[in-house]
């Protein structure tokens, strides 16, 4: 099918950038959130973001204007109904994905395809609470959404082929790279990730090294980016939290246990860059 435009749900940190980067490969956009000053924000953001863009002469300021102007917002979920994509990017909890999706679904148009951005939960048990499994899947980006390559693209037991092509066709659009991963616990990245960043927490908690001596050996030692306790605030401690917990449960195997230091920071509301407190202190 001919997507055209994209509904996102969830204006928050993945949110936005799902609709930078559909609007700049001329995607029209309709961006929904329960509240206005998120929506705000969120277009704020992107400006901002763009503006990098511009800088680093990646985007021309004329391609920003236009890709701004394809961006609208909207209170009402149910507006999303006229959309050819959804890419859910709402809270990583499965009752609220589900009660997005319910309320969605009697307003989509039947050829539209159903996406979730989760990093971790089953897209097959999402799927099946829908009317449309087969052209339901999961659309996993990275976060920074404008900076990183990749894009999972997640078949649910039930998705069929059609529905993948028209996703890898969006993927390849964005000048993105799709990689494709099953439908097991946390997917390929995180399944990798997650376990490394947790280990990290547990060097910490162990008092094998010190935050800024873990964060310096894997940047120096390992050529990471960043290190992981940095990537952890980057990401949020909730959410690292929560992908460990559907390996943990998933999976069932103590290799996946989330570290109680990681828990405790989360419990302290200590949850990275967002709250401006997690393993570094950005207040
Ligand atoms: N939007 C647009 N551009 C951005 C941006 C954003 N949000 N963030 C950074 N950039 C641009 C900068 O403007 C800069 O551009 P130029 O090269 O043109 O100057 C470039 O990206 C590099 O940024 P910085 O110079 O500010 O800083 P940096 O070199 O330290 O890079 C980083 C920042 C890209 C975040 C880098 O540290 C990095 O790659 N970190 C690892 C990120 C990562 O691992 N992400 C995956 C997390 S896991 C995940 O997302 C899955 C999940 O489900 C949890």
């Amino acid at each position: 099918m001919d997507i055209r435009s994209v509904g996102v749900v969830g204006a928050g940190q993945m949110g936005n950038g799902i609709a930078h980067v559909m609007a700049l490969a001329g995607y029209e956009v309709l961006l929904n959130d329960l509240d206005k000053e998120t929506l705000d924000a969120a277009l704020e953001r992107i400006a901002r973001n763009m503006d990098r863009q511009v800088r680093g002469g990646k985007v021309s300021e004329q391609d920003k204007e236009a890709a701004l102007a394809r961006i609208k917002t909207t209170l009402e979920l149910t507006d999303l109904g006229r959309c050819d994509l959804i890419i859910e990017a709402a809270t990583e909890r499965e009752e609220i994905k589900q009660k997005i999706f319910d309320t969605l679904l009697p307003h989509l148009k039947p050829e539209t395809i159903l996406t979730s951005n989760t990093s971790s939960i089953s897209i097959t048990r999402l799927a099946s609470r829908t009317d449309r499994p087969e052209r339901f899947m999961g659309f996993h980006f990275m976060n920074p959404v404008p900076v990183m390559q990749l894009v999972e693209l997640i078949r649910g037991i039930a998705t069929d082929e059609a529905t993948f092509q028209a996703c890898k066709a969006v993927v390849d659009r964005l000048g993105k790279t799709a990689a494709s991963a099953e439908d097991f616990p946390a997917f390929i990245v995180n399944r990798i990730l997650m376990p490394m960043i947790n280990e990290a927490v547990y060097t910490l908690y162990e008092g094998v090294g010190s935050v800024q001596s873990i964060d310096q050996s894997m940047k120096l030692g390992a050529n990471h980016p960043m290190g992981p306790l940095e990537l952890a605030d980057f990401i949020g401690l909730d959410t690292c939290l929560a992908i460990m917990n559907v390996l943990h449960d998933g999976l069932a195997d103590t290799k996946y246990r989330p570290c109680p230091l990681l828990t405790k920071y989360v419990e302290a509301g200590w949850l990275g860059r967002k709250t401006k407190r997690g393993f570094y202190d950005y207040r």
